[in-house]
């Protein structure tokens, strides 16, 4: 971390409130927000900030989004939690809503996005034992090298990263993961009888928006298909319009079996999560069996129906296509010499650092800073574009403007 210039007293303030009394888990960017309003945040000294990470795309509808935050409000004066002790008169309206916005049977409503994978990993082992007949305890699922899913025990117990893992063994058993966007891996894989589901990102986010090859997963879900094995997409961050469809597996017709959703699915005001899946998959699960206090609470059933609301009527998906086309063009004739890849789909987008000191990318992510606009880098050499879905062309070409400015310098 060469570059740390500009930080006022005022923000030092909050800085060292959080090193002295927070648990150090995460190593954020030296700015302090206070507002959002659209693709727009503010920092502590009023300093203006275009979002280019949108909350890991849970910000899709851009900060205080005016009809989510009313609908939060709305509900928060009525009733906010009944838990799933008694029934409320929100959350079949909103069960209703979401299956039938995805096609579904069923969903089932959780919170973050980590336990709506748990929940999609205990759907699928129970599906296999008791529908698909594999020998208990025997259930296996496959999942790919570089995936990000998550960091409770199981889920990190079949992460390829090794700070994730480091000294929290012993892990989770039933796992096999292979490299991702390889389809003969995955047909080798699903040999075994005992498989149960394939689990996958339709583009690997944390690993740095990578993309597969086109046909990687209508191959890999009619491959799942033919093996009587379920599909399940985790599209907690590249779904609800970030990659320019409603959900990234649309670019290739692909229906999952079971369907994960989180992040977006509120605007960015609270954790919602939702799994989707027909009923021969989704009833194994009986009372008592599974749930979360806080899953299917009236705030955020409403929220989330809002917020889907939200993405269709401001064609979010459609503005994301065209933006991030713009934004990946506009990148690529920069030219600039230290820009080794650039790639994405909608305004999900990357571009990779190729510079002989290590931390250039973070450099830069302080530069772009500076000057008024905020992303962060992953992996050491890769950094995220992803604003807001309402980002206009002008703003893109305004943040174009940043980019190279800030880029120019090393
Ligand atoms: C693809 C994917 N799955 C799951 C998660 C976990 O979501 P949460 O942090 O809400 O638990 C993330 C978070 O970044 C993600 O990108």
């Amino acid at each position: 971390m060469s570059i740390t210039t500009n930080i006022t007293s005022k923000t030092q303030y909050f800085l060292e409130k959080e090193e002295l009394y927070g648990a150090h888990n995460y190593h954020p960017l030296p700015v302090v927000l206070t507002k959002g309003r659209g693709v727009f945040v503010w920092d502590v000294d009023d300093k203006r900030y275009y979002d280019f990470l949108s909350g890991y795309s849970a910000i899709n509808q851009g900060h205080c989004h005016p009809r989510i935050i009313e609908t939060f409000i709305e509900q928060a004066q009525k009733l906010t939690l009944t838990s799933r002790a008694f029934h409320n008169d929100v959350l079949g309206e909103y069960e209703e809503f979401i299956t039938k916005f995805f096609g579904y049977d069923k969903v089932l409503p959780m919170n973050t996005g980590v336990e709506a994978v748990e929940t999609g990993l205990k759907l699928a082992r129970r599906w296999g034992y008791e529908v698909k007949g594999v020998p208990q305890n025997k259930g296996k699922i496959i999942t790919c090298e570089q995936n990000f899913h998550g960091r409770t025990i199981s889920v990190i117990s079949f992460s390829s990263d090794e700070s994730s893992r480091r000294d929290f063994g012993p892990f989770t058993l039933g796992f096999e993961t292979i490299p991702y966007n390889d389809i003969a891996a995955l047909q080798e894989a699903l040999q075994d009888g005992n498989v149960v589901a394939f689990l996958v990102e339709p583009i690997q986010g944390e690993a740095g928006v990578v993309v597969p090859d086109e046909g990687y997963i209508s191959k890999a879900a009619a491959m799942c298909k033919e093996a009587n094995v379920l599909f399940i997409a985790d599209e907690i961050q590249t779904g609800l319009a970030r990659t320019g469809k409603m959900l990234a597996c649309d670019h290739e017709n692909v229906r999952p079996d079971i369907l994960l959703l989180g992040k977006a699915l509120s605007g960015g005001t609270m954790p919602v999560s939702a799994v989707l899946a027909d009923d021969e998959i989704m009833l194994t699960i009986k009372p008592g069996d599974h749930g979360s206090t806080y899953g299917g609470n009236p705030i955020a059933c409403k929220v989330a129906m809002t917020s889907l609301q939200v993405l269709v009527d401001e064609k979010m998906a459609e503005n994301s296509e065209i933006q991030g086309a713009h934004l990946r063009k506009e990148l690529l004739a920069m030219g600039h010499e230290h820009i080794s890849v650039v790639r994405g789909k909608g305004l999900f987008n990357a571009i990779v650092i190729e510079h002989p000191k290590k931390d250039t990318a973070w450099d830069i992510c302080i530069a772009m800073k500076q000057n008024g606009l905020l992303a962060k880098p992953t992996h050491g050499d890769r950094i995220r574009f992803a604003p807001p879905l309402l980002i206009t062309r002008a703003q893109i070409d305004e943040c174009i403007g940043i980019i190279k400015k800030s880029m120019d310098n090393f």
